[in-house]
């Protein structure tokens, strides 16, 4: 099942360390080449010998090794494998991770990798319990970052709770899943825009709005996911860049559409930015000051419309386009009127009036028009939005994998049965 599949393994400190040479047995056993590296608390709990022995090659330990750098490269370690298994995968290393500190080898692989990265925790039930382990866990998977486990069970402290680390045949067994996944959008060019935009009046003040981002940020992973080529342009957040997909940073419309302009052609664009409609005509160099006279008037000018001039961009034109309305009152009707106007394919309408709480939350309803009409979908958080709407855009552009469309067929036959 893993044939040619190339695997870096970081085995990090924990009691659960001395099950990875089982793990390692089990991957070789399905055809995969595994390269080890360990933390130094990890040769606490199993010895490099082991790991060196049942995976055919020598274990990675040092950052600072000369011959180990003379070797392979820690980027090149990192890069050179298709998948990153971090198993067992401690608090400490979580921690390390979630905040970017790279200071031995496993760290700075996990830093340096362009690779996913599939984790394993293994830890006391407190610890996997601490807020602060929540906290990064929640940070790196928005981030991408896959899990198996913690299975609950008898610790080696001897308490009982979650904190056990997956079963060495859980974890191979997420690796295959890793790699038969299907991809029904590889090979196609996504581009996503996200967050809000930031208009200057001065050098110190701007005009915003409330978008947190979180919406276009997980539509941009969702599409990534499947397969996808996914720019994402994003105006100012504070979230973290998605896993495997490319982020372009900008702060205002006009750098948007510029951004969005340069990543074209591309088969998808996904509008969830919320631009701003307005800037101010004049940016003063320097900040106003307060005078005493009347207040400054602010004279603004409209933004160019990205959505609308993606709908319309000729050849360039994605093949798919893809709008958000945002509304606070008859949102179908306005929706449907938004999407005449801008000339774009779907529109995702949602209310984000102040009482439907979608601004920055974390769930959205969402109301789909299309040529064919309406589509409603039930209040879900934004990343089951943006998993229905990359499955849609998969099925829409017929790279659905042949299976899923005999679907509905296999469904009648097994009714009929
Ligand atoms: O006109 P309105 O802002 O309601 O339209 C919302 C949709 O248009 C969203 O998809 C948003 O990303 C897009 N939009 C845009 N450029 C603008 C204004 C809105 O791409 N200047």
């Amino acid at each position: 099942m893993l044939s040619g599949k190339r695997l870096l393994l970081i085995v990090s400190g924990g009691i659960a360390a001395y099950k990875t040479p089982d793990l390692v047995r089990r991957l070789r056993g399905q055809g995969a080449e595994v390269r080890v590296v360990m933390t130094p608390a990890a040769a606490e709990f199993v010895t490099p010998l082991s790991l060196a022995s049942v995976s055919g090659h020598r274990v990675y330990q040092d950052l600072f090794s000369l011959t180990d750098e003379a070797e392979m490269g820690h980027i090149e370690l990192s890069r050179a494998a298709d998948l990153v298994v971090v198993a067992p995968a401690s608090a400490d290393l979580l921690a390390k991770l979630a905040h970017g500190l790279a200071n031995d080898l496993a760290s700075t692989l996990l830093l340096a990798t362009d690779k996913e990265v599939l984790a394993a925790p293994a830890m006391n039930l407190r610890m996997w319990q601490h807020p602060a382990t929540q906290d990064n866990l929640a940070r790196l998977k928005a981030r991408g970052l896959q899990v198996v486990g913690p299975d609950e069970g008898e610790m080696a402290c001897g308490e009982y709770g979650p904190g056990r680390m997956a079963e060495p045949d859980a974890i191979v067994a997420a690796v295959e899943d890793y790699f038969n996944a299907p991809r029904p959008l590889a090979g196609l060019k996504a581009l996503v825009t996200s967050g809000p935009t930031h208009e200057p009046i001065d050098p110190v003040r701007y005009i915003a709005n409330r978008s947190s981002g979180r919406q276009g940020h997980a539509i941009a992973a969702a599409l990534a996911h499947r397969g996808a080529a996914v720019t994402l342009v994003t105006g100012p957040v504070q979230l973290p860049d998605p896993q495997g997909v490319q982020t372009l940073h900008v702060e205002s419309a006009d750098e948007m559409l510029q951004a969005c302009r340069n990543a074209l052609p591309v088969d998808v664009a996904v509008c969830a930015a919320a631009v701003s409609d307005w800037r101010a005509s004049e940016q003063a160099e320097q900040k106003i000051k307060k005078d005493g006279t009347s207040p400054p008037a602010l004279q603004l000018s409209e933004n160019p419309d990205i959505l609308a001039q993606l709908s319309k961009a000729g050849t360039e034109r994605p093949g798919l386009v893809i709008g958000f309305a945002a509304e606070t009152r008859d949102v179908a009707a306005q929706a449907t009127a938004k999407r005449e106007r801008k000339g774009c394919d779907w529109i995702l309408a949602n209310d984000v009036s102040a009482e439907s709480g979608t601004f920055g939350g974390p769930d959205n309803s969402i109301i789909l028009i299309d040529a064919a009409g309406r589509e409603d979908w039930p209040r879900i958080s934004k990343e089951e939005v943006a998993e229905r709407l990359a499955a849609r855009i998969a099925q829409t552009l017929d790279r659905t994998p042949v299976e899923e469309h005999r679907m509905p067929d296999r469904l009648q036959d097994g009714q009929q049965q």
